[in-house]
């Protein structure tokens, strides 16, 4: 009888999009295009100019998540390879196409028809745009997203796999650097659409042979050897269900968080730590149920909407909620296409102040204000769930700057007795995330007062008092180590989040409120 293999709980499985680990933006081709040009050329001409600027850089921890390349410097051909191929790729013309697009709309649109300009529109976007005016006379133009994921501009083939075996916390920071094979790693060519993923990561539960094995992921023989020390003739833990009367959450790290009841079950911004020994106790793949009902997502931060994850439970997840954008604009892309073109068919948009039930578990959609530095983008929800009795309020990086706004949900959904709120309130400039977007450049200081920022005390605890709540959580603070690879985030006692945040937990339990910074692991059973 030939031997069956178990697929092991500390595979780390890293997507890529032409060598760059995945995050959303990477996928829709207009702000991928964009990403390529304006943040990889640079960083990959910053390290062929001086590999060495960029050593020392990755080693200097007030430099974490900077636009440096964690590569030596026999990387360097690698590199010149790939900076290349990205200058002379499809991407690029589209990227171009962008800017030249925007240029013309400044020089032309002065608030008379849009229709001639539909000639001066650059060739590769024609037929993928739409021009408008908002109403106070300002141009811009509209994407057909749906059409243009049809195009060629947008190619699985530049997708691929990673796999290989961890065994503590640490992982490089993966935003700035791209991925070359390496020793001890199997690269699939596998788009993120293609069942092969939902098959190996089944393989966690559902053995097979090793022939069956490589010839379904299609592993070429020089990889026989790496890949085996990613099976095992054992099999993993076994989740047990909760089936208590009681409501139950746990909390897995960052925002991600499994409330169960009467058999159903909901997971929030799902970003997980590998199973594997450590010293910081935590629940991690082998806690999660067979079947997850839903997954919500809060909005499109790569810590939030994480690839990495969510593509091995995809198979296991009955409905994923993500909020609607707006329609068509370069900074918010449709989340449900995104993942609609990573293979999962499953996808529900809400809007605010929307309703929906798994189970015993009632979701209602609230506004989720500001960490976007101002721009105009949708894909932004908290998530207020009801459940035997019990109310709780996922607000992830949701920023109150607009308390009349809770005031106005209060009187309709009355108070809440859990709040999980998300404390960073510095937050990165703007550009950090959308600067490649952006093709006028942007003045310094407008940059900097428009950050990347959650709730401070004063906005966290306007929120504890207008919904009288009972138990606070700050949480989505990225303190796990085990999310340090997509994390920019270090913090002392003495950093602003920490300080304020500590700020609310102390004026929360003056008052008798239960309040905790989550950190690692736990879990609350709501009778
Ligand atoms: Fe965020």
């Amino acid at each position: 009888m030939p031997e069956n293999f178990y697929l092991r709980p500390n595979v780390v499985m890293e997507p890529l999009v032409h060598h760059w680990y995945a995050w959303s933006h990477l996928i829709p081709p207009a702000t991928a295009a964009r990403n390529e040009t304006e943040r990889h050329l640079r960083i990959m001409d910053s390290f062929i100019r001086s590999p060495e600027a960029h050593a020392a850089a990755v080693k200097d921890p007030k430099l974490l998540g900077g636009p440096f390349m964690d590569l030596s410097e026999d990387h360097v051909d690698l590199v010149k390879q790939l900076a290349d191929e990205t200058r002379n790729s499809p991407l690029a013309n589209l990227s171009q196409a962008i800017c030249q697009l925007d240029a013309m709309l400044r020089a032309n649109a002065k608030g008379y028809s849009l229709e001639p300009l539909y000639a001066m529109v650059p060739e590769p976007l024609r037929g993928y745009v739409e021009l408008v005016y908002d109403l106070h006379n300002h141009a811009s133009f509209r994407l057909l997203e749906p059409l243009i994921y049809k195009s060629d501009f947008y190619n699985p083939k530049l997708q691929s796999l990673m796999l290989s075996v961890i065994t503590g916390d640490d992982r490089p920071f993966v935003l700035s650097t791209p991925r070359f094979k390496e020793k001890n790693c199997v690269h699939l060519s596998t788009p993120f659409a293609s069942e092969q993923i939902d098959f190996l990561f089944q393989l966690k539960d559902r053995p097979a042979t090793f022939p069956a094995i490589k010839d379904r992921l299609g592993l070429s023989d020089e990889d026989d050897e790496v890949f085996s020390t990613f099976l095992s003739t054992r099999p993993g833990r076994k989740y047990q269900l909760y089936d208590g009367n009681a409501a139950r959450w746990r909390y897995f790290g960052h925002a991600c968080i499994l409330v169960e009841a009467g058999g159903a079950s909901i997971l929030t911004d799902p970003v997980l730590s590998y199973t594997y020994e450590n010293n910081i106790s935590r629940y991690t793949y082998e806690d999660l149920p067979d079947v997850i009902d839903c997954v919500v997502i809060t909005h499109n931060h790569q810590d939030h909407l994480l690839f990495e994850t969510l593509l091995q439970l995809r198979s296991r997840i009955r409905t994923i909620v993500v909020p609607r954008n707006a329609s068509g604009s370069l900074q918010d892309p449709s989340m449900k296409l995104i993942l609609r073109q990573c293979g999962f068919n499953n996808v529900v948009e809400m809007e605010e102040m929307e309703e929906a039930q798994f189970g015993p578990l009632h979701i209602t959609t609230l506004p989720f204000l500001g960490e976007h530095g101002d721009l105009d983008i949708r894909t932004k929800l908290a998530y207020f769930v009801r459940v035997n009795g019990h109310s709780l309020l996922f607000a992830a990086d949701s920023c109150n700057i607009s308390p009349e706004m809770y005031r106005h949900v209060h009187a309709e959904l009355g108070d809440v007795d859990v709040v999980f709120l998300g404390m960073e309130c510095s937050g990165a400039p703007m550009s950090w995330l959308y600067g490649p977007l952006l093709t006028e450049r942007m003045e310094r200081a407008q940059d900097q007062s428009r950050r990347l920022a959650g709730s401070n005390f004063e906005r966290g605890n306007a929120i504890v008092e207008q919904f009288h709540s009972k138990e606070v959580y700050v949480y989505a603070m990225g303190q796990e180590p085990w999310l340090n690879y997509v994390m920019s985030v270090k913090y002392t006692p003495e950093s602003h989040p920490i300080v304020q945040s500590n700020q609310l937990l102390e004026a929360c339990r003056a008052k008798g409120i239960v309040a905790e910074r989550l950190f690692g692991e736990k879990e609350i059973l709501l009778p």
